[in-house]
């Protein structure tokens, strides 16, 4: 089995380039079903995430690669509708597959997508916004199959922004005929992408970034060149690694934008932090103190993918915090890991009671989930002793390498057989 070995105690020093956003390719490889022709797309990561989204794409007759971080695809002899179930089963974000089959083909067959360790992940939200386009649905338990001999443009109202259902409706909106509005649309920098990405093809979507989302059905869509926008989740972790391990560090290919209120918490704990236009520098010299109440929210709130490093860093201030997760209704899952390394957190409800500490000690710990993993590194990298993280597959889907950008700063970190 895999593992990262860590070895605490090192301060940071160097800079990073931060690879292509895993959230903004992934709709953005979906979004090829909607036009035939070759695409080249740059700053796409290699992930497993985008190797099973690759995968898929060819089960349906694309022809995919990968080389170098440029993703080359030829979709002019897709043939099936039909999502590979296996494959289904391994990436929740397959889901965003069902906007554009539907529009390519009229028609889809897909997997529930599993839940996982964050929570039930439904999707009803994706199935409503299609009905509304005029989609028909049929399930059995095993698969949902979708049907619609014409899209027509609808006003849609999202109960909550999700991100998933604000792509999916948008890409399948682009070629359906009239006019679709998406109301309490998600406005996460990767829809802001997705909305150039459709643009470039030649769709007509506007206001990505805000709550009201307006697509113009046209006929036709053309493959194009893209390249995708870093990835602030990474960018995010990374300052967290340097807040943790304390050194200093320069990230380099990063919207600060983005990040913002991660950048605004971890000023507040007392890390110095200044950043041009994309680059940021962040230094974390002498002892680092809580923040009261943190809570997670859709963008521009404090991100659910950075609660969990942003746990392990509070966990090492002076002082009390508390946060509170609104996305996910089990995203507490690292929460027994930190604890074994000496963490004092309690969760009540949806809160997370964190009472800081002075150090963590090395144990052998599990990541439970990408962003969960993660923050077990970073606990790693500022314990006391060896740090020992299973089931780094999980790390591998949302970070290209980590163990080689953190050693290219100064981590003592490895990846070993066990
Ligand atoms: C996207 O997932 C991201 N994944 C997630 O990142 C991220 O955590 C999430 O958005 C929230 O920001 C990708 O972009 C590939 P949602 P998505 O639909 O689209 C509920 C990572 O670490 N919901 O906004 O699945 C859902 O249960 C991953 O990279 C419904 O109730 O997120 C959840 O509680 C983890 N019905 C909440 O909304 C639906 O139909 C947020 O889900 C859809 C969602």
């Amino acid at each position: 089995m895999e593992k990262f070995a860590v070895q605490g105690g090192r301060p940071l020093h160097g800079s990073l380039r931060i690879h292509g956003s895993k959230n903004a390719a992934l709709p953005i490889l979906a979004a090829t079903v909607l036009a035939e022709g070759q695409y080249s797309i740059q700053d796409v990561p290699h992930l497993t995430d985008i190797s099973v989204m690759l995968q898929i794409l060819n089960a349906l007759g694309a022809k995919a690669s990968h080389n170098n971080s440029v993703v080359t695809i030829d979709t002019s002899s897709l043939f099936s509708s039909h999502i590979p179930e296996d494959l289904m089963g391994q990436m929740r974000s397959s889901i965003f597959l069902m906007g554009p089959m539907l529009a390519r083909f009229g028609e889809v067959t897909i997997y529930p997508p599993g839940g996982c360790a964050i929570g039930e992940r439904k999707i009803d939200l994706h199935i409503h916004g299609l009905k509304a386009l005029g989609a028909h649905f049929s399930s059995t338990e095993n698969y949902i199959y979708c049907q619609a001999d014409r899209l027509i443009g609808a006003d849609i109202d999202l109960a909550f922004p999700s991100v998933g259902a604000t792509e999916n409706i948008m890409m399948a909106a682009t070629l359906a005929q009239g006019t679709t509005t998406i109301n309490n649309a998600a406005k996460e920098p990767e829809i802001v992408d997705l909305q150039n990405f459709l643009n470039r093809m030649g769709a007509k979507v506007q206001g990505a970034g805000t709550s009201k989302i307006i697509i113009e059905g046209v006929a036709r869509l053309d493959a194009i060149h893209y390249q995708v926008i870093p990835d602030r989740i990474v960018a995010g972790t990374m300052l967290l690694a340097a807040s943790v391990a304390g050194g200093s560090l320069t990230i380099e290919n990063v919207i600060a934008d983005h990040i913002k209120p991660l950048i605004e918490v971890t000023r507040q704990c007392g890390v110095e932090i200044d950043y041009a236009r994309d680059i940021i520098n962040v230094a974390r010299k002498g002892p680092v103190h809580a923040v009261p109440l943190i809570t997670t929210g859709p963008y521009p709130g404090f991100p659910t993918d950075m609660q969990a490093q942003l746990m392990t860093f509070l966990s090492l201030t002076r002082g009390s915090s508390i946060i509170r997760e609104t996305i996910f209704d089990s995203r507490y899952r690292h929460v027994d890991a930190l604890r074994k390394m000496g963490a004092k957190i309690e969760i009540m409800k949806n809160e997370a009671h964190i009472e800081g500490t002075a150090s963590l000690r090395g144990a052998e710990v599990d990541a439970t989930d990408l962003r969960a993993g993660a923050a077990m590194i970073l606990a790693g990298l500022a314990a006391e002793g060896t740090t020992l993280v299973s089931q780094v597959h999980h790390i591998d889907r949302g970070y290209e390498r980590i163990e080689e950008q953190l050693q290219s700063i100064g981590a003592c970190i490895k990846r070993i057989q066990t």
